[in-house]
């Protein structure tokens, strides 16, 4: 990810200078370094608000950014002998032409300087219980502003939290990060079509194809389409491991007759993507594989038909409940004398046994990104039901309703666990289906069908 000075990092940096008021300052730090073990460290992710103001990946930076719409940026100092062991610093000289930043300092003078920032400011805006220790240290420079009270030094009287702010601004998506989680979608589509043909060339072959073989498959894709790093934990999952929602990519043997559920999308230039697809190890779907495999894809469908402008966030998620809701019953994973009609099914949450994971995230720079799944301008209104299942109260509050540029998952699935009453042959059967969109004013665009999500399709390509 290179470091580049482009126009949208100031307007967000002037957006959110507006938002604070003049005399407000906001101060964000990137993230802090992980060791992993002894001398080695994880590798540096930076910070997503840091970035999203920012676009500079340095470790142990600083933005501070004050009502009057002046960016200070603290970062590493220039050190020869340190650049040697590791790597290239921007260093405080060469920021403000690089970053557009007013200021650049020494991250060293982050605590002389930051009192004389806050000084005569009516509030101090940094995100709340994101960064361990923040608070010890903004609470360090108030008292440092306050010890100096009988010079003349106002204090801050407010702290309000930066996330609110910058959550609603990442929430919708602008065009270019639209385009950065197209190509992100396309790259992580492609690794799932390889990982897919790759599995049923190696069964025919007669070779041995562990979890891991196909995980390194979609680590090549990612890689060689100039994607840093996995979004998240990739998870590949062979068989009975399917119905472990957070499996991980581990050394489970893919057998022949089998489905394979992989959950994997790359990050490119700090934006996720984030697909799923369940198909046969040798290219082929079984009856039940299929039965169920083609239920799941109904169910999405509705939820995509349900995702558009002006709906609530929980109508693609009531759309696939209903659609499995009422296919559990007709395919025999539920007993309709047991549960009774599709609307008990619902009411009940009978299907809670088979799915029970929301259809959807947002998804932007965080894989599961920032944002309320609430309706803002509905603050305050809930009402109170009874949960059939738990008996628990539940208050419920006005779900999000979408608008364009917003980016979410669609995830049905089903997950079949061995229990009393559930028919044999769709024991151990884990299936999700999960593609990326964008709201658009007139429904949604899907990123990720350069992966097909036809069962047709699936096999031909896996012919191939
Ligand atoms: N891969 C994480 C999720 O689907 O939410
Ligand atoms: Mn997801
Ligand atoms: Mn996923």
């Amino acid at each position: 990810m290179s470091t580049s000075c482009t126009p949208f990092y100031a307007q967000r940096r002037a957006a959110l200078a507006a938002h604070i008021g003049p005399k407000g300052i906001a101060i964000l730090p990137t993230a802090p370094e992980q060791q992993r073990n002894r001398d080695s460290d994880f590798q540096f992710r930076h910070d997503s608000y840091f970035y999203y103001l920012s676009g500079f990946t340095e470790p142990k930076a600083w933005l501070v950014i004050t009502g009057d719409g002046k960016t200070t940026l603290f970062c590493q100092p220039k050190d020869l002998e340190r650049e040697i062991w590791d790597g290239f610093r921007l260093g405080p000289d060469a920021a403000p032409a690089a970053l557009g930043v007013d200021t650049a300092y020494s991250v060293d003078e982050l605590d002389t300087r930051l009192p004389g920032l806050l000084d005569s400011r009516d509030a101090v805006w940094f995100p709340f219980a994101t960064h361990k220790g923040l608070e010890t240290r903004v609470d360090g420079w108030l008292g440092s502003l306050r010890a100096r009270i009988r010079y003349g030094t106002l204090t801050p009287e407010q702290q309000r939290d930066l996330c609110g702010p910058l959550d609603e601004m990442r929430l919708i998506k602008d065009a270019h990060e639209q385009d950065l989680m197209r190509r992100a979608a396309k790259i992580s589509a492609n690794a799932h079509v390889r990982a897919m043909q790759k599995c049923a060339a190696m069964l025919r072959q007669g070779r041995e194809v562990r979890e891991y073989h196909l995980d390194a498959e979609l680590l090549h894709e990612f890689r060689r389409h100039g994607s840093q790093y996995p979004a998240y934990g990739s998870i590949v999952a062979a068989g009975a491991n399917a119905c472990v929602l957070h499996y991980r990519a581990d050394a489970g043997l893919v057998r022949d007759g089998e489905l394979v559920l992989i959950d994997a999308g790359c990050e490119l230039d700090g934006y996720a993507s984030d697909i799923t697809r369940t198909f046969p190890a040798n290219g082929k779907y079984t009856g039940p594989q299929r039965e169920l495999y083609n239920l799941v894809l109904a169910s999405q469908d509705a939820a995509v038909a349900a995702t558009k402008s002006g709906a609530r966030f929980t109508d693609p998620h009531d759309a696939t409940v209903a659609v499995l809701a009422q296919g559990m019953l007709d395919v025999g994973l539920l007993d309709k004398n047991k549960v009774g009609s599709v609307e008990d099914v619902i009411e009940k949450r009978a299907y809670f046994q088979f799915y029970m994971h929301r259809t959807g995230h947002w998804l932007g720079m965080d894989v599961h990104d920032c944002g309320a799944y609430t309706e803002p301008s509905q603050i305050g209104q809930t009402s109170e039901r009874k949960d059939a299942l738990t008996g628990q109260l539940i208050v419920d509050r006005p779900a999000r309703i979408l608008q364009p540029g917003m980016v979410l998952t669609i995830e049905p699935g089903i997950y079949v666990r061995p229990g009393e009453g559930v028919p044999e042959h769709f024991h151990n059967i884990g299936i999700r289906i999960e593609d990326d969109a964008i709201v658009t004013a007139s429904g949604c665009e899907l990123m990720t069908r350069d992966v097909p999500v036809d069962a047709d399709a699936i096999e031909a390509l896996m012919r191939g």
